[in-house]
């Protein structure tokens, strides 16, 4: 998709004339250029702040125990779209929440559900009776009835597509948006980076506004994706340390500290017993992960335990570890969900500077673009 932006006289920010023109002129041009670039960053995500209602297309993530009323309305306040993370709430909490969050912004905000919650049916109720107009129905293709009711009342289905085939029967059995996530994701990944899915998906799958996610810590790369035909994008790892976030101080300076080589998906030792990828700052949890499987796959190679036994085992190491280390700051032996991005939280921000600073980059990349294509045009 191009980019419609021109500066407004082709070489009027070249260095030559910068030269003769006076300090007021040249600002007045740099202002002009930015309104220019602010306006062709309006229209290229268009499309999906349209479908979310607000002004910038920038998803907070979905992160459970991190993205409840606080992060949520605050991301919403300033210009994004928040959403709450059910997690494992059941529908008394979640309708708290969707009301605590309601009290804290009147901007539109999202409501992420997990698919394989036993109680997927009367959640979806909880959002419908309050009103939420986006439900992401993440991890896993979301059965048919769920979609269904989804529609059925009225709110807008966003799903999360790991391929293009099933991109296509999604919009088919009715989302209304698509979210492509790359491995550089913090928390449960797949196998695909973003900068792949993208170019396999963003080409063809235009019939719904679809939204980028995994790794994105700076406006310019919004802007790359928003050129190939993202409708926008969502980011976690950049939030979770925000200001408004209730994590605990500890979860974010690990996050502050952190550099992208430390957030790596979880080692599988053997493949008879799978591990869900997921992404996350290696710490005395991971290595113990390690320890914890080794001896539950001697144990089943003894005989002590069945195949199934074992890989329960396996799953339940981690049960709890996220709340540990987001609510409790157990940094050390939690699970401490990043994604690669966490290389770029160097501060705690405010949810409002962290937008800031994101649109302000696109659009610094805009002007720029400007510039040197007017630098490039005829004299
Ligand atoms: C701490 C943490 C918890 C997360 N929990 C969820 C979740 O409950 N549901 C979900 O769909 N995605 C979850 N995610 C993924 C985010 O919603 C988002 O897609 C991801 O963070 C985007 O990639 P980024 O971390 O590189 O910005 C989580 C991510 C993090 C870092």
């Amino acid at each position: 998709m191009p980019t419609e932006f021109a500066p407004g006289e082709a070489g009027s920010l070249a260095p030559h004339l910068h030269l003769s023109r006076s300090t007021g002129e040249v600002a007045a041009r740099s202002a002009a250029d930015e309104g220019a670039a602010r306006l062709a960053l309006d229209r290229l995500w268009q499309r999906g702040t349209a479908f979310l209602g607000c002004r910038y297309a920038i998803m907070g993530g979905a992160m459970t125990w991190v993205s409840e009323r606080h992060l949520v309305a605050a991301i919403s306040n300033a210009g994004g779209f928040g959403v709450i993370a059910c997690g494992s709430m059941g529908p008394d909490a979640l309708a708290a929440e969707i009301a605590a969050t309601q009290a804290l912004t009147d901007r539109p905000f999202g409501v992420n559900l997990i698919t394989l919650h036993p109680e997927l049916a009367g959640l979806i109720q909880v959002c419908l009776a309050a009103r939420v107009g986006h439900i992401v129905l993440a991890g896993g293709i979301p059965p048919g009835s769920a979609v269904r009711a989804v529609k059925d009342g009225g709110a807008k289905l966003i799903a999360f597509t790991p391929a293009l085939v099933l991109a296509k029967r999604l919009v088919r059995s009715g989302a209304d948006a698509l979210v492509i996530e790359g491995s550089e994701a913090g928390g449960h990944i797949g196998p695909v980076s973003l900068s792949v899915l993208a170019q396999e998906m963003l080409p063809h799958a235009r019939e719904v506004p679809v939204f980028v996610a995994g790794g994105l810590g700076r406006g310019e790369a919004i802007l790359a994706y928003l050129e190939m035909g993202a409708a926008g994008a969502q980011l976690g790892t950049r939030f979770a340390a925000a200001k408004e976030s209730i994590a605990h101080p500890r979860f974010k300076q690990a996050f502050i500290r952190a550099n992208a080589r430390d957030a790596l998906p979880s080692v599988q030792l053997d493949e008879r017993f799978p591990v869900i990828p997921v992404r996350g700052l290696v710490n005395e949890g991971t290595r113990r992960f390690l320890v914890h499987q080794a001896e539950v796959i001697r144990r089943f190679q003894a005989g002590e335990l069945t195949r199934d036994a074992a890989q329960l085992e396996i799953e339940h190491f981690w049960a709890g570890a996220l709340r540990r280390a987001v609510i409790d700051g157990d940094v050390e032996t939690g699970s401490v969900m990043a994604g690669q991005s966490v290389g770029m939280v160097t501060a705690e921000q405010s949810t409002a500077s962290i937008l800031d600073e994101l649109v302000g980059q696109a659009v610094g990349a805009l002007v720029a673009r400007g510039r040197i294509a007017a630098r490039a045009g005829p004299d």
